[in-house]
């Protein structure tokens, strides 16, 4: 069997387009969507990522803010920036790039973030909503899995989905997601004894490691969807997901690249979350 690609780029591209329109209509009643970006630092990975999602506002009429501030920074002063946006009513959506230097503590960094204006859905209350089945915003990669999972018209009721990975930002809001589409659902981790055990049962795998070939062709049920969400480097130094793509992709259903899979769906999930932000504030 050879699966079926699940085309993030195209997928993606097709979110970007509807939330142009939703866009337009805001502008259009005076209220420009506006995302602002905060980098603190210089790491390498981090400038790719940021120049990406204010590219991506630039293509679908969002109006972006990008904050760059070196990796000196006190922890006080990003508070104090964070503040300034949160009271900015021209910002529906704040994102602080993670990781942030060592002298500054992240929770405190989410916690600084005004709820409403959480995008990245990362805050102890989008979590708590998100378990609680509440409205709230989704973490934009297990936004994006689902929304790459829909498009293989799986109906997810009563299948099994595992989970490989517990992150607070992946693992457990992909989880809880598959979860409301009422799947029945394993979370994995490092601690897990027979991996395989499990995911050669799955109907559905969501690989979360970050660490590849953790998924190989002996461990996949035929037929199965299979998410990759990793981003790693393999010898020669090509990206790659935790997926061995050429084995599993002759026993999965439907699959995901790396790169072209889950990468370009999370900055997807972000301007929608912008766009909810926007929408929420001016109904
Ligand atoms: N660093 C890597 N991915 C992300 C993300 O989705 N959001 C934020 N804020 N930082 C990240």
């Amino acid at each position: 069997m050879t699966a079926q690609l699940i085309d993030g780029n195209a997928l993606a591209k097709k979110i970007r387009a509807e939330v142009a329109e939703r866009a337009a209509a805001l502008t259009a009643r005076g209220h420009t969507p506006g995302l602002a970006v905060v980098l603190v630092g210089d790491d390498p990975a981090s400038q790719v990522y940021v120049s990406h999602k204010v590219k991506d506002c630039e293509t679908s009429g969002v109006r972006s803010v990008l904050d760059r501030f070196p990796a000196s920074m006190p922890e006080a002063d990003l508070l104090k920036r964070i503040d300034e946006l949160n009271r900015d009513d021209s910002i529906h959506g704040i994102l602080v790039q993670m990781p942030v230097p060592k002298h500054i503590d992240p929770q405190k960094v989410i916690a600084a973030i005004d709820p409403l204006k959480d995008v990245d859905g990362f805050s102890i209350l989008s979590a708590g909503a998100l378990a609680s089945g509440l409205p709230g915003f989704k973490s934009c990669t297990p936004y994006g899995c689902m929304k790459m999972i829909e498009t293989t018209g799986v109906n997810l009721k009563g299948k099994h989905a595992v989970v490989i990975g517990r992150s607070n930002t992946v693992g457990k809001p992909m989880a809880q997601l598959l979860l409301q589409a009422n799947a029945t659902v394993t979370i994995c981790h490092s601690g897990t004894v027979d991996l395989c055990q499990h995911t050669r049962q799955a109907d559905v795998v969501v690989a979360a490691v970050g660490r590849r070939n953790t998924l190989t062709a002996d461990m996949v049920k035929p037929g199965a969807v299979i998410i990759d969400v990793g981003m790693n480097r393999n010898d020669e130094g090509k990206l790659c997901g935790d997926v061995d793509f050429a084995g599993v992709s002759q026993v999965a259903g439907f699959i995901t690249p790396v790169p072209g899979g889950v990468g370009p769906m999370t900055r997807a999930m972000l301007l929608v979350n912008t766009i909810e932000a926007a929408e929420r504030k001016h109904p």
